[in-house]
């Protein structure tokens, strides 16, 4: 088993209830009752798996991470009811750009971290990457929120702030995933 592999498996299994399927950029994914993330491949029957590594971090600066790590919260607190799973796909031109390029538009044009510590603690999170895995995944990315039910209207508000900023003009399949336990 790869420490860093994650599954992410939409059935009739799992910790998590799904509450909406809702398909913003490209096409959305089936419905299924119940989500379950899990470090080993799934054996039932899945309306679909997604697969995700936690990698090392490719944007952030010392100094951002220090903030990061002063005030973000892990994940699994016990009043993290609700859930979001958001895999993002995006274009091939911004594939193409350098590094340096891509942090130009991620954080200097769209400030995603300098807005998002706004959000800490409040939102715990977790980035899974899926381009390089083997075989072709639908998705780049398998992002993964946990809140209290009360902290919902502020992550939909994170999210349209996210969703109006030039990294998102970069965006060629998004489907937002709403979940509770
Ligand atoms: C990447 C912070 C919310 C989607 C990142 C990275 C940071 C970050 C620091 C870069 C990691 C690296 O250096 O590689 C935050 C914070 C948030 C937040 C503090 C507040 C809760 C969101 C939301 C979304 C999102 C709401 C939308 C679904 C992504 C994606 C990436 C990313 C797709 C990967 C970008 C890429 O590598 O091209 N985030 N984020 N984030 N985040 Fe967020």
């Amino acid at each position: 088993m790869n420490p860093r592999l994650f599954y992410f498996t939409a059935g009739t299994q799992g910790t998590w209830k799904i509450r909406d399927i809702r398909p913003l950029i490209g096409a959305g994914l089936d419905w299924g009752e119940r989500l379950a993330v899990t470090q080993d491949p799934p054996t039932e029957q899945a309306a679909w798996c997604l697969r995700g590594i936690k990698s090392n971090e490719r944007y952030v600066t010392r100094t951002e991470k220090e903030q990061l790590l002063a005030i973000q919260e892990g994940l699994g607190r016990p009043a993290s009811r609700y859930a979001s799973l958001i895999p993002i796909r995006k274009q091939a031109t911004w594939w193409q750009m350098t590094q340096d390029e891509r942090r130009a538009i991620f954080e200097e044009q769209s400030q995603h971290t300098g807005n998002g510590l706004r959000y800490l603690p409040e939102i715990a999170r977790s980035l899974h990457h899926c381009r390089d895995l083997e075989g072709v995944e639908p998705f780049d990315f398998l992002t993964w929120f946990e809140f209290a039910p009360e902290d919902e209207p502020a992550f939909d508000a994170l999210l349209a702030e996210m969703r109006a900023t030039p990294e998102w003009d970069f965006v060629e399949r998004e489907v937002d995933i709403r979940l509770e336990r």
